[in-house]
């Protein structure tokens, strides 16, 4: 079996959050989106982002000692937009579009105001899977901001999070005492 030389788009379904990764590398500051950004890990708490090869954002994680994710909410997909379609290479994407910011407690590089979550990771972990480098950072700070909720993105468009699909458990557990008696 031959591995897939390209993925067919109608099988690229996957729905993501939207995260803004921050760098901060001998005082140049970055801002870039981030779809393939996910927890890796719960004990000890790990995130993971994958940064391509062509990104400004790569050299700079690269070096980068630390780096600040901040969980896009649904007042704040522009800035998903923003940072996700201009490169700091031409732009400083910060300055130009106004990007809210703020100060991080431990880490250079500032985090994204009014974010659903904020994280500020120390990297430990880096490794290239083909066009994309995944970084692995511990957060040194988490919090979350409940008055706001994340927002998805699938297939070039950004969401809101809609309705909740009940899954009843009862049929389940039922499914599994049969399968006992079986
Ligand atoms: C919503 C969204 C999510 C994205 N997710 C990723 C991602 O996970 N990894 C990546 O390398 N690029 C991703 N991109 C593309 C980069 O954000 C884009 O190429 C950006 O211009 C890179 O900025 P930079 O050159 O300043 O680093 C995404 C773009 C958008 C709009």
């Amino acid at each position: 079996m031959q591995p897939l030389a390209q993925l067919d788009r109608e099988a690229w379904r996957f729905i993501n959050s939207v995260s803004v990764i921050t760098v901060c590398v001998d005082g140049v500051v970055n801002a870039m989106s981030a779809e393939w950004c996910a927890p890796v890990s719960l004990k000890p708490p790990l995130i993971g982002v994958f940064v391509g090869e062509e990104r400004f954002t790569r050299p700079l994680i690269e070096r980068a000692a630390t780096f600040g994710v901040s969980l896009l909410a649904e007042d704040q997909a522009w800035i998903g937009r923003a940072c996700g379609r201009y490169s700091g290479r031409a732009v400083n994407k910060i300055e130009a579009f106004r990007i809210p910011i703020e100060p991080a407690h431990y880490i250079e590089a500032p985090l994204i105001a009014g974010a659903a979550a904020q994280f500020e990771c120390r990297v430990v972990d880096r490794r290239a899977y083909g066009s994309h480098l995944l970084v692995v950072g511990e957060p040194l700070r988490a919090v979350g901001n409940p008055a706001k909720r994340a927002i998805a993105y699938s297939r070039g468009r950004f969401y809101a999070l809609g309705t909740e699909i009940p899954v009843d458990e009862s049929v389940l557990e039922a499914q599994l005492l049969e399968g006992e008696r079986r």
